[in-house]
């Protein structure tokens, strides 16, 4: 039997063990990092855009190939407006600001989540960062804004729907690979390590589909501390699973 794909994603360095191909990250804890100090609830964001930066550099010089940031769910909007114009101020300056180093870094940017609803400069912002980034051939930095993994689902769900009721696809032909083709994820393999920061545990929308193998690290740390250390830290642990896939250890291994 063939092995399965995810088996094959992971690369080993000398010095950090198994390197996951993929992490994906749940950055949580901003405000409650600003509350502990006294401090309105967008120092902590503007904070966290920094750990964005040492996060970036650390998988870069670690060799992962795809990075992907929990940035703005689609249940966001839900926040104070002011909050939600914090962010999107935040997220403006980040593109303006930071959009030339990437690209000099060769990082490749991709967007995943609904265009629609969002400001039409920020829309274009993104679009832009695509587009300039596209031919890069080093990490692939993913953020997930106004995403929901629920709707995504629903969205490719009704594409799958429309090519079957149109004959462009066989209904036999549907199957996991055939429909991951409708995801925004499409051609990012699925993520081998989901880190979420500030001692919550649970997903929150967030990549339902493609989180089906992968490893889950819940650390303490909230996200405007996020450093290097604490990516090592969680790739350790990574390293150190058992992954299984469903099946089983090969007769012998220990
Ligand atoms: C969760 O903290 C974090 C967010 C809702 C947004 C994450 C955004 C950033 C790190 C800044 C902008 C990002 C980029 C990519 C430039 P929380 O506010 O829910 O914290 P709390 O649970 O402690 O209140």
């Amino acid at each position: 039997m063939a092995i399965p794909e995810q088996m094959l994603s992971e690369t080993r360095s000398p010095a950090a063990g198994k390197i996951p191909r993929h992490v994906a990250i749940i950055m949580d804890g901003n405000g409650r990092w600003a509350a502990a100090r006294l401090l309105p609830r967008v120092e902590g964001h503007r904070r966290g855009v920094e750990a964005v930066r040492r996060t970036v550099r650390a998988c870069r010089e670690l060799g992962i190939g795809y990075l992907t940031l929990y940035s703005f769910s689609s249940e966001n909007w839900s926040r104070p407006p002011d909050e939600v114009g914090d962010l999107m101020g935040l997220i403006r300056r980040f593109i303006r600001k930071d959009l030339a180093d990437l690209h000099a870094s060769n990082v490749r940017v991709r967007i995943i989540g609904m265009r629609e609803g969002l400001d039409p400069d920020i829309g274009a912002m993104l679009q832009e960062a695509e587009a300039l980034t596209a031919l890069n051939t080093g990490l692939v930095l993913v953020f997930a804004f106004n995403y929901g993994a629920r709707q995504e689902i629903l969205a490719a769900v009704r594409q799958a729907a429309s090519a079957i009721a149109d004959g462009r696809l066989a209904p036999e032909a549907l199957n996991p690979e055939t429909f991951a083709r409708y995801l925004d994820t499409a051609e990012i393999p699925d993520p081998d390590l989901i880190i979420r920061t500030s001692g919550e545990q649970r997903l929150s929308n967030f990549l339902l589909w493609q989180a089906a193998y992968a490893e889950f690290v819940f650390t303490p740390v909230l996200w405007p501390d996020f450093d290097r250390a604490a990516l090592e830290s969680a790739i350790a642990e990574f390293s150190g699973r058992d992954r299984r896939f469903g099946g089983r250890r090969a007769a012998g291994s220990p």
